[in-house]
């Protein structure tokens, strides 16, 4: 389904770890809510894992935490050797960017760029000259299929193809791992097993390691691994 690799991580992923890790979320109110205490999980460098649980079991939070979006109450998240949240917030967002991309339910793209700008986007940002930055959007979406609307805005877009372009645009800094939340939630069956099968064929190619949160009993099914979160820890 995908064209030729052209380029990939320019690491191995590192392998991706939680150790005793505790969120508790705190309102406004006072109110505390510990949402899982003293996870530990490994998960392989290249290995695509889901995670599944009920609305509320805290998947969402611990996509922060294992993507560095977050900071524990307790425990630590490395990548490889490194411990993610001993660094500074610059340091750690600096960090974030060169290994960790992002895929939402709700479609994050910018609604006034076309496909090709909204996938440039991160390397502009990342100070990549433009030319090569086009080079690599433009091979990133025709991976995922897109080749012939890169001109178009999102909202010309079905939902997705949207969801192409945000995995284009997750993709195009070659990332180590991609933490994806829910990413076929907005689509009907069809369009989201679609997307799920190139997620599984970029990822083989690519070689990148996948965390995805997904309702989607076949998606998950379909994963190296199901982590279930349940009543605070893994079942
Ligand atoms: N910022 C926050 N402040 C306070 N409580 C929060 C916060 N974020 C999440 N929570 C609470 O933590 C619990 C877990 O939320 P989380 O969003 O991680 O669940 P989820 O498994 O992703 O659910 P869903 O499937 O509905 O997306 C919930 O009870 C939620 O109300
Ligand atoms: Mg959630």
């Amino acid at each position: 389904m995908t064209a030729p690799v052209t380029v990939g991580p320019l690491t191995p992923p590192p392998a991706v770890r939680a150790e005793g890790l505790t969120k508790t979320h705190r309102s406004g109110g006072g109110h505390e809510v510990t949402v899982f205490a003293g996870l530990n999980c490994r998960i392989e460098p290249g290995e695509r894992v889901a995670i599944l649980g009920a609305s509320g079991a805290g998947k969402s939070s611990l996509l922060h935490l294992l993507g560095g979006l977050d900071r524990p109450t307790s425990g630590a998240v490395f990548y490889g050797s490194q411990d993610l949240y001993a660094q500074a917030s610059d340091q750690l967002a600096a960090f974030r960017r060169r290994h960790a991309a992002f895929v939402w339910q709700m479609n994050s793209l910018l609604p006034e760029f076309s496909a090709e700008e909204n996938v440039l986007m991160p390397l502009l940002i990342r100070g990549t000259p433009h030319a090569e930055a086009s080079r690599l959007a433009a091979d990133l979406l025709s991976q995922v299929g897109l080749a012939a609307r890169r001109t178009h805005k999102p909202g010309e877009l079905s939902g997705g193809e949207q969801q192409r372009v945000a995995l284009a645009r997750a993709l195009v800094g070659s990332p180590s791992v991609l933490l994806a939340d829910e990413p076929t939630g907005n689509l009907d069956f069809q369009t989201a097993a679609a997307v799920a099968g190139l997620l599984a064929d970029l990822a083989r190619d690519r070689g990148f390691t996948t965390i995805i949160v997904t309702h989607d009993q076949a998606f998950a099914a379909s994963c190296d691994r199901v982590l279930q979160l349940e009543k605070g820890g893994f079942r």
